[in-house]
Parts: structure tokens; sequence; C-alpha cells
């Protein structure tokens, strides 16, 4: 049922030519993974290279590390669902661009209503700069803060808790440490 509403969701991106400049050079449209009815969903900035090619968020370097995460919480992909807030990669990995952004945003507020979850993951600022815009991520990430979003006539109670871009933490040891305590200490929680 949610999945063919996201279905049709995806359908809408495609038929409204939703950033035209980047769906050209796209292979595709990367919209989501996982379980529309999961309580969770993470939120990314924009597919790479391997998610172009394979039309599934986080299959490259990052996915690797958050499906290392989910299974240190004793979860998988299945347990979760994941998207990006620009569902088209942008040229050489570059960042989305605010008009990118904001393009998107209206679409990943309808994936968010349709999934309706208990629990937003942010991961990096682009995906966080819209739930919690006066935040800085170095002060805020792993905190839980709750947040009334109104969509239309509805009302959603979400709590959004911001994480670090599983990319700043590749190469980092230290912010990969911090990243996986921050995951561990909302994940764990939310599983029992
Ligand atoms: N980085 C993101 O933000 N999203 C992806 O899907 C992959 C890498």
């Amino acid at each position: 049922m949610k999945q063919q509403q996201l279905d049709i969701l995806r359908a809408e991106i495609v038929a409204k030519h939703v950033c035209p400049a980047l769906a050209v050079q796209a292979s595709q449209l990367v919209m989501g993974d996982g379980n529309p009815n999961a309580d969770i969903v993470f939120i990314g900035e924009a597919p790479g290279k391997a998610e172009d090619e394979q039309g599934l968020p986080f299959v490259g370097a990052s996915g690797k590390f958050l499906n290392e995460m989910l299974a240190a919480a004793g979860m998988d992909r299945s347990d979760v669902y994941i998207t990006n807030i620009v569902k088209y990669r942008p040229p050489n990995n570059r960042d989305p661009s605010k008009q990118e952004k904001q393009a998107f945003l209206p679409y990943l507020l309808r994936q968010l209503e349709i999934i309706n979850p208990k629990v937003i993951v942010t991961l990096g600022r682009h995906s966080m700069e819209f739930f919690i815009p006066e935040a800085r991520i170095s002060e805020v990430h792993g905190q839980a803060i709750q947040k009334t979003i109104t969509l239309g006539d509805n009302s959603y109670q979400w709590l959004i808790v911001p994480l670090y871009h599983p990319a700043a933490a590749l190469y980092n040891g230290s912010l990969r440490q911090t990243l996986l305590e921050d995951f561990l200490s909302i994940a764990v929680p939310l599983k029992k």
C-alpha cells in the first residue's frame, strides 16, 4: 500500500520534470530503499556514482558503512527506509545546490508523509538544514529533537536525529566512532 503510493510519487517526479538539468545527466531517479512501513527513515544528500548505476540509495562506500552500523544495532536495510533529499546524481558528485534541494523538498515531505515514521535520521547537513535550520551539526549530532511539522491539513510529530554523514566519517577514525555511538544510541532503544 505505502509502496504503491511511493511508486506513484516517483512517477510524478519524472512526469513533472523536477530538476531537468540533473535528470538528463543522471542514469535514473533514485527514490529509496528498505521498508516503507519502518519506524525509522534515513535521509542523505544525493545519489553518488554507485547509487546512480544501481538505482538505490547508499550502495557505495557510504552505504557499506551505513549497513555496518545497522548490523551493529542488530538491524538490516529491511528494518528501515533510506532515501535522499535530491533524487538524481549531481554531476561529478558535487554538492546539491540550494535550488535543487528546494525543488525536491516537497517530494521528500510527501515521501515522509506516506511513510510517517517515528524517527527521521538526517545524514549530514544538507538533510538536517530543513528540519533544524539553526543547528550546527558539530553541536547537535546524536541529539533527538521533537518537531511538529504541518503539511497541508495534517500535523506530524517526528523525532529528528541529526547524524554526521557516513562519507565524512569514512576516513576519520574519531568521527567514525562518534557516528557509530550516536547511531547506536538511537537505533538500539528503537528496536525494543
Ligand atoms: N551519499 C548520500 O548522501 N546518498 C547516497 O545515496 C549515497 C551517498
